[in-house]
């Protein structure tokens, strides 16, 4: 298995980063906010945040790349990353990105695909050698995943990976998550925004105006669907609404007040259970071991 620390040192030569920030998703801002579930999700999955009348939320929306001065002028994978607080006061977290679907199912082929990104003949030489990558790539541009978006508020987000949730009763259904906006063109604020943080400031200038909204819909798994392939096609599953986000308000950036934040897609809670899928159960060791490059190069 790569190490993850090769696989950090791999991403940080492609990206080639000032010390101090993420390995990717290094340009980014927090936000705080609300999560409303709904009764239809409530009875399939017995997690506190989806039990309660209302729970607060911590979002982090970032461009994918690793460097934190990239202008949003250029295209790119964005990022929404969400905690919820529960009740009791545990913190379950979901990281979502553009694109729909996922192009590999091993940590050695994502970060052998991210450094071959960085140059469009390095890019076409790994999906020669890689074709089953393509049908994600091809989802992936028809959803124009990889682009210049008006607003983080506009476009949909996606977790990939698949959850079990497990109801009152111990029984458990697979699911998939999407963040699908209900932001509209008409929600517009009356500015144009141009220039290399005109994703901050339009977010800024529409949240002056009311909370931005996202549905979180969930694929439920039905007969042959595989949750423990980050790459494998859903064809028997059926949607349901599971809730509501409502992120409210920019909020400064923890970490420069010398806290780290990690937002980690196997904290789970109880109710919700980790599939077996080798890029989830890989992420944990590459996201410690990047936050702890980027706190220990600021005590430096
Ligand atoms: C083996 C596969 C992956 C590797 C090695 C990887 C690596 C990383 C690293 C090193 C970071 C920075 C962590 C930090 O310093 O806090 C990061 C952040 C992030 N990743 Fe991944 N990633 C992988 C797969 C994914 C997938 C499948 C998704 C989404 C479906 C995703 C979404 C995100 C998001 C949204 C962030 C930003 C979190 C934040 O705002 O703090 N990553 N990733």
């Amino acid at each position: 298995m790569l190490e993850p620390e090769r696989a950090i040192d791999r991403l940080q030569a492609a990206f080639d980063p000032p010390d101090g920030y993420r390995t990717l998703h290094a340009k980014g801002g927090f936000y705080t906010g609300t999560f409303t579930a709904t009764p239809e999700a409530a009875a399939l999955c017995r997690a506190g945040h989806l039990a309660a009348a209302t729970v607060p939320v911590t979002v982090r929306w970032s461009n994918a790349g690793g460097n934190p001065r990239v202008s949003d002028e250029e295209p790119d994978i964005r990022g929404m990353a969400i905690s919820f607080h529960l009740p009791d006061g545990t913190v379950t977290d979901l990281l979502a990105q553009t694109s729909p679907r996922f192009p590999v199912r091993t940590p050695e082929d994502f970060v052998a695909m991210t450094a071959a990104s960085r140059r469009p003949h390095t890019m076409l030489l790994w999906l020669a050698r890689h074709p089953s990558a393509l049908p994600a790539i091809l989802a992936g541009a028809k959803a124009k995943a990889v682009g210049r978006p008006s607003s983080y508020a506009e476009i949909p987000y996606y977790p990939l990976h698949a959850y079990r949730w497990v109801d009152a009763d111990g029984n458990g259904v697979w699911v998939r998550y999407t963040f699908a906006p209900l932001g509209r063109r008409e929600d517009r604020p009356e500015a144009t925004f141009t220039g290399p943080d005109r994703l901050r400031q339009e977010i800024a200038a529409r949240l002056a105006a009311g909370p931005v909204r996202y549905e979180m819909r969930v694929q439920v798994a039905g007969p042959g669907d595989e949750p423990h392939d980050v790459m494998s096609v859903w064809t028997n599953a059926r949607e349901l609404v599971a809730g509501h986000v409502d992120v409210t308000a920019p909020t400064p950036d923890p970490e420069t007040r010398g806290c780290a934040v990690v937002f980690d897609p196997t904290r789970v809670v109880d109710g919700i259970e980790l599939s077996d899928d080798p890029i989830l159960r890989y992420r944990p060791a590459a996201y410690s071991e990047s936050v702890s490059r980027r706190t220990r190069s600021r005590e430096e």
